[in-house]
């Protein structure tokens, strides 16, 4: 008999999207094929204790219920239970031949765990340190990209302490090079909390201050008027780009609410775009995952104008939703690619990508050819 690789699934997470991970983790562990994997649930609080013994899942489930405490700064940030010694001794977690972390924002996709499990020396799904930390902060993803000739809308990045101490000055930054409608973000968040839409300068300060809540780093960006692009990036070296989908908002434009709330706001796949923008949107969203070292899978978000025509790059989630109805899965599906295929590849992907690591040479010298 093959020996079953033993898939460890990460979920739960210190950060506010906690419960949408819960959502997106039992849809994995229920799409792995069972034949081929040993499913090894690891589960995180929401003050950052690792669980694996017994049922984490229902664990944390029942504790989201029972409403725990919010995510915050919590003294217990040190996984529990993992020894970072490569190799034999990882004796803390159950042994996993590689991980598949679904966690969203930060904590999760933003290059910390990466970071951990690289020093553990455990595959894993997805973005490695560089790429999930590039892809989390807007201000630098946009820097990045604009540096690699790829278009986005114009910004501008706010520090928290500037905007305290000089809130004139800022104001006027804004004004002069952006004007109104505006949007104002905190640069590492995701689900569109603390974003809003600034039409006057009235509503500029209560933004400013709505951003700065969740983050040191703000920014402020130009407004397009567009609809709302999405396409699915799967591969390592040579990724590939899947059929492209419309997200249809019925509210002012695609807010907390719509996301997890309004059953109204319309998914289509496959967007109805003439097939040479398509194909640009392709090659553009291909073209920034590579920019940002993306790995494994990402979710490259895009504007299309309505009044010009052009498109723009919004984001990429290296992690993004990954429920059964969720964009990423729904747009490889509509692709050709069922999703319990899409899990096997994007584990082989880590395999792959974790084996080309072990290919750097750890010692150096010199007179060596
Ligand atoms: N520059 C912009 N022009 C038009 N709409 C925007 C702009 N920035 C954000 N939005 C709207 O706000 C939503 C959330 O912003 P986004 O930057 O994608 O943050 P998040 O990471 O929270 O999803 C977008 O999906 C879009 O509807
Ligand atoms: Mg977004």
């Amino acid at each position: 008999m093959v020996k079953k690789l033993r898939v460890g699934v990460l979920f739960g997470g210190r950060s506010g999207e906690h419960e949408v991970s819960l959502v997106s983790a039992s849809s994995v562990m229920n799409a792995l094929d069972k034949t081929k994997y040993q499913v090894v649930p690891l589960g995180i609080t929401k003050k950052g204790r690792w669980l694996s013994d017994g049922e984490p899942m229902k664990e944390l489930q029942a504790r989201s219920q029972a409403h725990e405490a919010q995510p915050g700064i919590s003294r217990d940030l040190v996984p529990s239970k993992i020894e970072l010694v490569p190799g034999t001794g990882r004796t803390g977690i159950p042994y996993v031949d590689v991980i598949f972390p679904v966690l969203h924002g930060p904590y999760g996709e933003d290059g910390t765990v990466q970071g951990l499990l690289e020093l553990a020396g455990i595959p894993y799904v997805g973005s490695g340190v560089l790429g999930s930390a590039l892809a989390m902060d807007k201000a630098v993803a946009k820097a990045i990209f604009r540096a690699n000739g790829l278009p986005c809308a114009d910004y501008l990045l706010v520090m928290r302490w500037d905007w305290e101490e000089h809130p004139a000055e800022v104001i006027e930054r804004v004004e002069q090079r952006l004007g109104y409608p505006c949007f104002v973000k905190p640069a590492n968040l995701g689900s569109s909390v603390g974003v809003s839409k600034v039409h006057q300068a009235t509503d500029l300060p209560a933004a400013l201050n709505l951003a700065a809540r969740y983050d040191r780093r703000l920014l402020v960006e130009e407004a397009i008027n567009a609809r709302e692009i999405e396409c699915s990036v799967l591969g390592n070296d040579h990724p590939v780009a899947s059929v492209l989908g419309e997200i249809v908002p019925k509210r002012e434009f695609y807010d907390y609410i719509a996301k997890y709330h309004d059953e109204s706001t319309d998914l289509i796949i496959p967007a109805d775009l003439p097939p040479q923008k398509m194909a640009e949107i392709q090659e553009l969203a291909v073209r920034a995952f590579l920019a940002l070292d993306c790995a494994g899978m990402a979710r490259a978000d895009l504007f299309f104008s309505r009044d010009t025509g052009q498109v723009y790059l919004n984001e990429l989630n290296t992690i993004p939703g990954f429920t059964s109805v969720s964009m990423y899965p729904k747009l490889w599906e509509a692709s050709g690619l069922p999703y319990p295929e899409l899990l096997d590849r994007l584990i082989q992907l880590a395999l792959e990508r974790h084996r080309d690591r072990g290919r750097m040479s750890t010692s150096y010298r010199a007179d060596e050819d």
